[in-house]
Parts: structure tokens; sequence; C-alpha cells
């Protein structure tokens, strides 16, 4: 399965979540390939990092930040591995719309914010461009970030139905420093230890939702 994490805003948690989907698929005996589709490089500095300090499964990780050299390698190596996950940088490229047009799902993470969901209407058209030129592609919403209390959870969530575009997943990932930690030595939350049972519990649910439910 191909899946894009992505979204035109930044910092939502795209490189996090990418990293968080592509080792447990690893780790659960997946070929998984992982896809830095975003200038920055963050997630492909993070797999460095993995391998530099041994880290097993090793997860097979490369970076086209360009559109057309995305989709070419998608074509021709894709089909050795039997998911992609893809991380596509927190503005409009040709890199992410290369990426939605290939992908089965769209992961869209966003934050409980007013301004988070207002930014949607972006990421929605690129879906709709997306939909035109190849049918199927599933975009699911996934709340990042979530509070651990309050009302703005829910409130967002609700503003999601001015965009039928995106499928909300119930699966939100709350504000955890392990998320933080573990993909700075390149790891799912998944490996950590200490363990954070509550974040690898959201995790594991969001990997269901996606990979399981199509
Ligand atoms: N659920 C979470 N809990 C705590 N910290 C998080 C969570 N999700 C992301 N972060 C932190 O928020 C920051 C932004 O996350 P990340 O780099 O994954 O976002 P991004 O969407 O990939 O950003 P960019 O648009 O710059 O690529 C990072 O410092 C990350 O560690
Ligand atoms: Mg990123």
């Amino acid at each position: 399965m191909i899946v894009t994490v992505g979204n035109t805003k930044g910092g939502v948690g795209k490189t996090t979540l990418a990293l968080n989907l592509a080792i447990a698929r690893a780790i659960a005996g997946r070929d998984v390939w992982l896809i830095d589709g975003d200038r920055q490089g963050t997630a492909q500095t993070a797999i460095t990092v993995r391998s530099e300090a041994g880290r097993q499964p090793r997860i097979a990780c490369a970076q086209y930040a360009d559109g057309s050299t995305l989709r070419a390698q998608v074509q021709q190596v894709g089909p050795k591995f039997q998911d992609i996950v893809i991380d596509a940088g927190g503005r409009d490229s040709t890199a992410l719309r290369a990426a939605l047009v290939l992908s089965d799902v769209l992961v869209v993470p966003f934050a409980p914010r007013s301004l988070d969901v207002w930014a949607l209407a972006d990421i929605c058209s690129l879906i709709d461009e997306a939909r035109s030129v190849r049918d199927g592609l599933r975009a699911v919403a996934v709340l990042n970030n979530a509070d651990a209390s309050g009302q703005d959870n829910e409130e967002a969530v609700e503003a999601l139905a001015d965009f039928p575009q995106l499928q909300y997943l119930a699966t939100p990932i709350r504000r955890r420093k392990a998320l933080a930690n573990a993909a700075g030595q390149g790891m799912s939350v998944l490996e950590l230890s200490p363990k954070d049972g509550k974040a690898v519990e959201e995790i594991t649910a969001l990997i269901n939702a996606v990979f399981n439910s199509i």
C-alpha cells in the first residue's frame, strides 16, 4: 500500500507520523520504503540516525524532493516493497502532487486549532485535483498534538464537516513527549524504552485504521 502523510501546513506532525507508520509496518514484518519528499530531509536524517545506531529493523529510505523523480522512482522501484510511506513536506510542491496521484491513502495530520482547520482547504483542493487525475485516493484526517482535555479537539473535528474530501479517523494522537523523543532517535514509539503505553496505543490504533480498513 502507498500511504502519503501530507498537509500543506507545516509543523503538524507529518514526519513524526510517517516515521511511526513506516517503522511499525517494518516491525510487523512488511518490506517498507520510506520516501522523504521534503527538501528539509528530516525523515531521511532520522533514518540516518537510526541506521548509525545499528537499530533493527533497518528502514529503506530515499529522498526525492522533485515530483517527477519521485513518481519515476515509485513506479520503477516501488513494486519491490509491500508498503511505501511518503512524507511530503509542509507546502504545495511537485513532490506532494506526485505523491497524491500515486497513493492509496493520504493521511492529513492537523492540530485542534482554528488556523490548522482553516488551512485544510488548501490540501483539499490538491485532493480534488489528484482525484480528477486518478480516482480512488482515500483521504483521512487525524488529529495530532491533540489536547488532553477541553473542548478544542471536539470543535476541530466538528469543523471538519466543511471538508467532505476528508474522512475523520477517530484515532487522535495526543501531544506526548514520547513521540518527539522517539522521532529524534529515528525510532517509533513502539521501540522506545521506557515505553509510553498510551502513545503506543494511539499509534497502533492509527496504523490499524490506515492500513486495515480500506
Ligand atoms: N503528537 C506529538 N506530541 C508531541 N510532539 C509532537 C507530536 N507531533 C509532532 N510533534 C513535534 O512537533 C514538531 C513538528 O513535528 P514534525 O516535524 O513531525 O512536523 P512536520 O509536519 O513534518 O513539519 P514540517 O512541515 O516542517 O515538515 C516536532 O518538534 C515534533 O517532535
Ligand atoms: Mg516534516
